[in-house]
């Protein structure tokens, strides 16, 4: 299984600091947000890692991150992505790196407490289709939130009014090879961009999307300020990415 972070995007919800800045190199706690999602993958034995980034900092996860040695990897793979198209348009980009396989798709400011190596594991041995992990949380109006019936998830919707469960669909996504052709049907939502929920309910919608509720706690730092304090914070107290 290949590895995928996404770390694009204009970071407004962090502004004043990310406007000289991605917000994936900002601080969260002794480290640069960047520096989790990569220990998350390794941690789960997933070392063949692409990182879509874009903007105009591209050149520092290079400068930061080399080929990956603090992370015990030989190689680190970039590309970049041009404009804000969304998440799933990044996903598009990692086609021809996936090579044919099924990629774990991380979101560059998601941080976890626990290690998802069983997760991954059990997608691994996933015939085809998709998985994804839920969190509850006390603000799913800010998230993706799934609507559960009987043990299987009904529908996500992205950032709603009225949401139907506090079961956040966390930033890291499993998907078989074919997702690339997914996001190729993908129409742009209304804030003009592909739509990582538009993914997720395709395979809802084809009945082959299986899920888990993440243990420990999960952030989203590029949520907001507090976000990224909470965050801090807790990496502070607990560490990340631990069994
Ligand atoms: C994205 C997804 C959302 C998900 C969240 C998790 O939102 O669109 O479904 O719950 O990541 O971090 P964003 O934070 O990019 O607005």
């Amino acid at each position: 299984m290949k590895g995928v972070i996404l770390a694009g995007g204009t970071g407004s919800r962090l502004h004043p600091l990310t406007k000289i800045t991605n917000k994936h190199l900002l601080p969260v706690y002794d480290r640069p947000m960047i520096y989790y999602p990569i220990e998350a993958l390794v941690a789960a034995e997933v070392r063949d890692i692409l990182i879509v980034t874009g903007g105009n900092h591209a050149g520092e996860f290079l400068k930061l991150l080399g080929n990956g040695k603090e992370f015990g990897l030989k190689h680190i793979n970039y590309t970049y992505q041009e404009g804000a198209g969304g998440i799933a348009e990044a996903l598009g980009l990692a086609e021809h790196f996936a090579a044919g396989e099924k990629v774990v798709v991380f979101l560059g400011d998601n941080i976890i407490e626990r290690n998802i190596i069983q997760a991954v594991d059990s997608f691994g041995t996933q015939e085809r289709g998709a998985k994804i992990l839920l969190k509850e949380v006390e603000n799913p109006k800010e998230y993706g939130v799934a609507e559960l019936a009987d043990d299987r998830i009904l529908n996500i919707e992205e950032k709603p009014q009225d949401p139907k469960s506090n079961l956040a669909v966390i930033g890291m996504y499993m998907y078989g090879n074919d997702v690339f052709d997914v996001v190729k049907t993908l129409k742009p939502s209304r804030r003009g961009e592909l739509e990582i929920t538009d993914v997720n309910n395709h395979y809802i919608a084809a009945g082959i999307m299986t899920y888990e509720i993440l243990d420990g706690w999960w952030g989203d730092a590029g949520e907001s300020i507090d976000e990224l304090l909470r965050v801090s914070n807790l990496v502070a107290q607990t560490g990340a990415n631990h069994t």
